[in-house]
């Protein structure tokens, strides 16, 4: 295990990855997240009207979000990504920010989602927290994280224990126990297993694969 990898730089391999893209493709696939329905179903039970999709790439999800009859943000760091997501997630807000830091005002949005994302920030604990932060009190957050069993688990560089640089991007992994602990201060509502196969993603990931992982429905305490 190797440990002097820039764990910034690998946030901007995201960047880098959007660039490089066919573009008339968008990177990941146009569907949504097989877990959009779920997340559509539980933030409208939860009676949720604005929805902040954070790490929102080229906008596949916040497109299904749009047409759920939401009234949509995404915020992205990768400027490329947000480019893409103009075309696909009209008439969403976009923000181009960290996920970490983002600049919305305290109590101020009905959900927040973040798919795909959760393993790939340097500080998953931060991003929790700001949405913490920027959600209303009794608000919802709907993330994925992808356990040890996913398929993609080992590949690149491992820098730390789940944790892997892959093509200049971060891939953690989650046990139950690490999951439950980044959501201490939050209740979990909903904590489950799904998978699912992906279909290749360009030259990142140029094969099918399966992910494994968990859904989480929160609420801050
Ligand atoms: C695997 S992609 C997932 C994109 C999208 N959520 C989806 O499911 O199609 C991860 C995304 O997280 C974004 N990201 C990574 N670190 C971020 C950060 N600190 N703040 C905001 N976005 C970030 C990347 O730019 C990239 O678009």
């Amino acid at each position: 295990m190797t440990t002097n990898v820039d764990f910034g730089e690998l946030q901007y391999g995201w960047e880098l990855a959007y660039q490089h893209q066919d573009t008339e493709q968008p990177l990941w696939q146009e569907a949504a997240i097989p877990v959009i329905d779920d997340a559509i179903e539980l933030l409208r039970s939860a009676g949720a009207r604005s929805v902040v999709d954070l790490g929102c790439g080229d906008g596949r999800n916040l497109a299904a979000l749009v047409a759920a009859g939401f009234s949509c943000m995404g915020v992205d760091i990768a400027p490329t990504g947000l480019a893409h997501a103009r075309t696909t997630a009209q008439p969403a807000f976009l923000l181009r920010a960290d996920a970490t830091d983002i600049g919305l005002i305290d109590n101020s949005v009905d959900a927040v989602t973040c798919f795909d994302v959760f393993g790939q920030i340097q500080d998953p604990s931060s991003l929790v927290r700001e949405a913490r932060r920027i959600l209303r009190p009794g608000g919802t957050l709907v993330v994925n994280a992808f356990t040890p069993e996913d398929g993609t688990y080992g590949e690149g560089e491992e820098i730390a224990p789940h944790t892997f640089a892959y093509k200049d991007t971060l891939f953690r992994y989650y046990d139950e126990d690490s999951v439950r602990e980044l959501f201490s201060e939050w209740e979990i509502t909903s904590l489950y297993r799904r998978s699912w196969d992906d279909p290749p993603h360009g030259d990142f990931r140029p094969y099918p694969h399966r992910h494994d992982n968990w859904i989480v429905l929160a609420t801050p305490r």
